[in-house]
């Protein structure tokens, strides 16, 4: 919202008030309980165990936000709701999305009296948050909904990908970071050949081999657990993938290029800042979150991580915009760049 009245901006600092009703409608299953039946405030304070006035309060906040609509005092969701909500993910994608959310919420409340810290996060227990990926590696379930959720959101991405990546005559792909293996299953079906070692942390190489088994899948896609910032990678790969993973350093891309065969490609595929110091536009939240854990992180550009490819031995072969038909979400898909590279064996 961009406010152009004192009313507005006043209206903008409570908009936490929507967002927390939102998350909770999320969390709690509103929109799925209503899409079975629209109810009165009654019937929803007694459906999801809440005091019957604080849910009345709740519902009219709802209300504002558009998402839910009151007819003859039972609330329904609202058609943008449906569209929007209810017809894009699934209820356990929303509900996950919505945990994150909340979850990104303390080390937000607390910003004017933290937003000078000059120390990292880690070094002030009080700001000290674990990241997504600590909390998978010590939660098998919560790396298992969020493997799926990916899994269902970035499909339209690995659709795109499969009609942008020429794996013709490769063998072997290594998919970095490649969590459900969402682009890897649909490698595997459109190239019968292809045999591809997804490489993540235990708890979603678990959670993804699930996901290739359901697919049937599972003898071409294989999952590999290791921490790829510490651990040994496997070897003997024609291309090697990492999508929407945003770690790169020069001694990752070592690791990779010694996994690569002689002539091997590596490519990436992720968001990038427009320039150096900035973050993408669908990215500004979380490269802000990031700077309050650790005031030096920088979001990679584009050219930073040609930079360190070239420094690791790979010669670029192409960098290019990833064409997007976004379908329901654009936040996922916009402004998603893919750099090519290859291996030379010539050091
Ligand atoms: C945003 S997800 C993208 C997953 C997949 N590439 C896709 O496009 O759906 C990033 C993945 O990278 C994995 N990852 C991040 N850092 C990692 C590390 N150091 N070692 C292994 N996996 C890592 C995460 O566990 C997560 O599954």
């Amino acid at each position: 919202m961009k406010p152009t009245t004192v009313d507005d901006v006043l209206d903008l600092m409570d908009e936490s008030f929507a967002s927390a009703a939102l998350g909770t409608a999320m969390e709690l299953g509103l929109f799925w309980l209503l899409e079975t039946k629209p109810l009165d405030a009654q019937g929803v304070a007694h459906a999801l165990g809440i005091p019957p006035r604080r849910c009345y309060y709740w519902l009219q906040l709802l209300c504002r936000t558009g998402l839910i609509e009151e007819d003859s005092e039972r609330y329904q969701p609202s058609s943008v709701a449906r569209r929007a909500i209810l017809e894009v993910y699934s209820r356990e994608s929303w509900t996950l999305l919505a945990e994150e959310a909340r979850e990104r919420l303390p080390g937000l409340c607390g910003l004017p009296l933290h937003i000078r810290a000059s120390e990292a996060a880690s070094d002030t227990p009080e700001r000290a948050f674990p990241t997504y990926l600590d909390k998978m590696a010590k939660e098998e379930d919560r790396a298992r909904r969020f493997t799926r959720m990916l899994y269902e959101i970035h499909q339209p991405l690995a659709d795109e990908l499969t009609g942008l990546l020429d794996l013709g005559g490769v063998n072997r792909l290594m998919d970095l970071g490649g969590g459900s293996g969402v682009v890897s299953l649909a490698l595997a079906r459109r190239y019968p050949g292809l045999c591809v070692t997804v490489v993540d942390i235990d708890n979603v190489c678990a959670a993804g081999r699930e996901i290739a088994i359901e697919n049937s899948l599972d003898d071409r896609v294989i999952y590999h657990p290791a921490d790829f910032l510490r651990d040994e990678l496997p070897s003997g790969y024609d291309v090697v993938l990492e999508c929407d993973v945003n770690v790169y350093s020069e001694a990752l891309f070592h690791k990779v290029w010694h996994s690569l065969n002689p002539g091997g490609r590596f490519v990436i595929i992720d968001h990038f800042a427009p320039a150096e110091g900035a973050a993408p536009p669908s990215r500004m939240h979380w490269a802000f979150e990031k700077s309050l854990t650790d005031p030096d992180a920088v979001f990679p550009t584009a050219a930073g991580v040609r930079d360190q490819l070239t420094s690791a031995g790979f010669r670029i072969l192409s960098e290019s915009p990833v064409p997007s038909d976004p379908g329901p979400c654009r936040r996922f898909m916009d402004g998603l760049i893919a750099i090519e590279a290859i291996a030379d064996r010539i050091a």
